[in-house]
């Protein structure tokens, strides 16, 4: 059997071996008696009517034209059976993109399998070190099966992520560092030499993983990435997903790349092929090289990224800057929970408080007419707040 179809084939099995297991015990199983009485719900599959939502780094521009078709005919003739040629394709097209081999790649519902994989794999080995402030839902994982947490970096004035401060505090106990690039919520990109010195060295006491989900948005994809590391062989792992330019993130597709011992690791820790579904996989594959879409998409994000820019400095405020879909404004002296809720009564959903960082407010691109939405209903949020704050 050729290493492919081993990669093919460990993809569609691992879901059942190993520690899987253990993961599978804690699945609530579904009960036939739910089914009993259907009432004929209407649903709305996206935001309610008359909702600008806008806190979740979704992007409304997708399914393309394209991924809809797809959608229709995977459904259609597939939607009875597993997923796993379409799964087989996909990993084969991303591959041949980034002049991997099948077996540096995998896949997984949205990038949050493959990412909670990584951090339940290394946290057999050690703590997960992380910037203060990531998208850090994944690296909780461990946290949330009796680990111990995340170690974080302390604060830094203007956000960034100090990669000297990271590279010392990588100790014995250290199974890997996570960097999220760019980040979120803060929305900005580390040096791209910096970060691959960065990853090289570091690379060498642990495993890296660069979450790269907001990739495709910054100015010049290849440059920041750090798959062309992967293939020097360099023990980093870089995660991807389809649910930011693409536009797919309720349709879940995302993927690891690595060397093939650590894409071996890590599927153990995951459901394989068993967490794909047909309609998601015929979506990506219809969208993965689908320049026109990704470059409409993309121009539409920079459109509503820069009327939040023009909104926010219209009203004296400053914020971070930004090469993906999301804005971090800096609220002065106001307060981002109260900032949401103001913003909320007037249909428009943004984040609240992170952390402890309480004046720091997340907004996401949507539609255009929902981000003028934002941009209307901020200085009345404002005003509001600064009288509740006050
Ligand atoms: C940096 C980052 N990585 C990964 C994800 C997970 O996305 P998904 O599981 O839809 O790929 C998100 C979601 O917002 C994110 O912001």
């Amino acid at each position: 059997m050729s290493s492919t179809n081993l990669n093919r084939r460990s993809f569609l099995t691992r879901a059942f071996t190993g520690t899987a297991a253990g993961a599978l015990a804690s699945i609530a199983p579904f009960s036939l008696a739910s089914t009993a009485s259907v009432s004929p719900i209407k649903l709305n599959y996206g935001p309610a009517p008359g909702i600008a939502k806008l806190n979740a780094n979704e992007n409304p521009y997708g399914p393309s034209a394209g991924a809809l078709e797809a959608i229709m005919q995977a459904s259609k003739t597939g939607g009875a059976y597993y997923a796993d040629a379409a799964g087989t394709v996909l990993i084969d097209m991303i591959a041949e993109k980034y002049s991997l081999a099948p077996e540096n790649v995998t896949l997984s519902a949205g990038s949050s399998g493959v990412l909670s994989s990584t951090a339940l794999m290394a946290s057999t080995k050690g703590r997960i070190l992380g910037p203060d402030l990531f998208w850090d839902t994944t690296a909780r994982a461990p946290e949330h099966q009796g680990k111990d947490g995340i170690l974080r970096l302390p604060k830094t004035a203007d956000l960034s992520i100090d990669l000297d401060a990271f590279y010392s505090a990588i100790t014995d106990d250290v199974a890997m560092v996570q960097v999220t690039n760019p980040n979120n919520p803060t929305g900005t990109t580390v040096d791209p030499k910096a970060l691959e010195a960065f990853c090289i060295k570091a690379s060498k006491k642990c495993l890296v993983l660069v979450d790269e989900a907001y990739n495709e948005l910054t100015d010049s994809p290849e440059k920041h990435s750090m798959i062309h590391l992967i293939n020097k062989g360099h023990n980093v792992v870089v995660a991807r997903t389809f649910s930011k330019i693409y536009g797919l993130a309720g349709l879940r597709v995302g993927y690891l790349l690595s060397t093939p011992e650590n894409i071996d690791a890590i599927s153990r820790f995951g459901m394989g092929g068993y967490s794909m579904n047909q309609a998601g996989l015929a979506a990506a594959i219809a969208s993965f090289n689908d320049e026109a879409f990704l470059t409409y998409s993309k121009e539409k994000i920079i459109e509503g990224r820069s009327m939040v820019f023009d909104a926010v400095k219209a009203n004296g405020l400053t914020a971070l800057p930004s090469t993906t879909s999301f804005v971090f404004v800096n609220l002065g002296n106001g307060n981002a929970e109260v900032f949401r809720q103001k913003m909320a009564e007037q249909n428009v959903m943004i984040r609240g408080i992170y952390q402890d960082y309480t004046n720091w407010s997340r907004v996401s691109m949507g539609r255009i007419e929902d981000v003028q939405k934002y941009v209307n209903a901020m200085p009345i949020a404002l005003e509001a707040m600064y009288q509740s704050v006050v």
